[in-house]
């Protein structure tokens, strides 16, 4: 791990202001001053003013598939996406963006907030992919491509559109509140199911209401576009 990394998660600072601990020069790998913000630290003692500095702990990065029902956040009067996960460290997680109650799906659970961020900003760009059923002439969902005006007047579009029957697989890549279900309510059709099947390139691979830890590979696929 990076040396700014290391001390902005183990003292809970930004990365700025690791970085500009490490650049002052108060900072020591080893009892050596270190003033290489990007030095990678592996099993090496860090201290800042002479004080240990402890290894910050491991992030946690979960796939969850949630069934209908459960409410995406971490309090809340129905129960939450969290009562499906016997992790020693859940009361740590937050879910990573939001599925609606009445909606299925894959759900990212962290304890990481920058990659939370990340996953979330619209400026990231990230790919997400639904199976929608819905109740209409599911043609019409071809217009999202061209893009439409939401209810509170903002445009969406669709990265990707297929139809069979009345089950459409959309793409996108934003994450306005009920993105999809105001999407289809634009081109006159009503969402009668909605399931999420893919972040970024990491697509849902579990049975409903089951959940897993993901490897450093797949947290890579969710935020990188290859
Ligand atoms: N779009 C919706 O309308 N609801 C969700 O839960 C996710 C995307």
């Amino acid at each position: 791990m990076r040396l700014d990394k290391y001390l902005s998660k183990s003292l809970g600072i930004s990365r700025r202001d690791a970085k500009k601990l490490v650049l002052s020069g108060r900072v020591r790998v080893n009892g050596k001053v270190q003033k290489d913000p990007g030095f990678k630290v592996e099993e090496d003692t860090v201290d800042l003013d002479r004080i240990a500095v402890e290894r910050p702990k491991e992030n946690i990065y979960i796939m969850l598939n949630k069934p209908v029902g459960y409410i995406s956040t971490t309090k809340g009067e129905s129960p939450t996406v969290l009562k499906l996960v016997d992790h020693p460290r859940v009361d740590e997680l937050f879910p990573v963006g939001r599925l609606d109650k009445d909606a299925r799906g894959l759900i990212i659970l962290t304890n990481d907030g920058e990659f939370s961020h990340k996953v979330t900003s619209p400026k990231s760009h990230i790919e997400k992919e639904y199976e929608v059923v819905v109740e209409g002439n599911a043609g019409n969902s071809l217009k999202l491509l061209e893009g439409v005006k939401l209810n509170d007047g903002h445009f969406a579009k669709a990265l990707k559109v297929e139809i069979s029957g009345n089950r459409i697989n959309i793409v996108i890549d934003e994450g306005k509140y009920h993105q999809i279900k105001r999407m289809m309510a634009a081109v006159g059709l009503k969402v009668v199911e909605l399931r999420r099947t893919r972040i970024g390139n990491l697509r849902l691979d579990i049975p409903e209401g089951s959940w897993r830890e993901l490897s450093e590979d797949e947290i890579e696929k969710v935020i990188n576009k290859r």
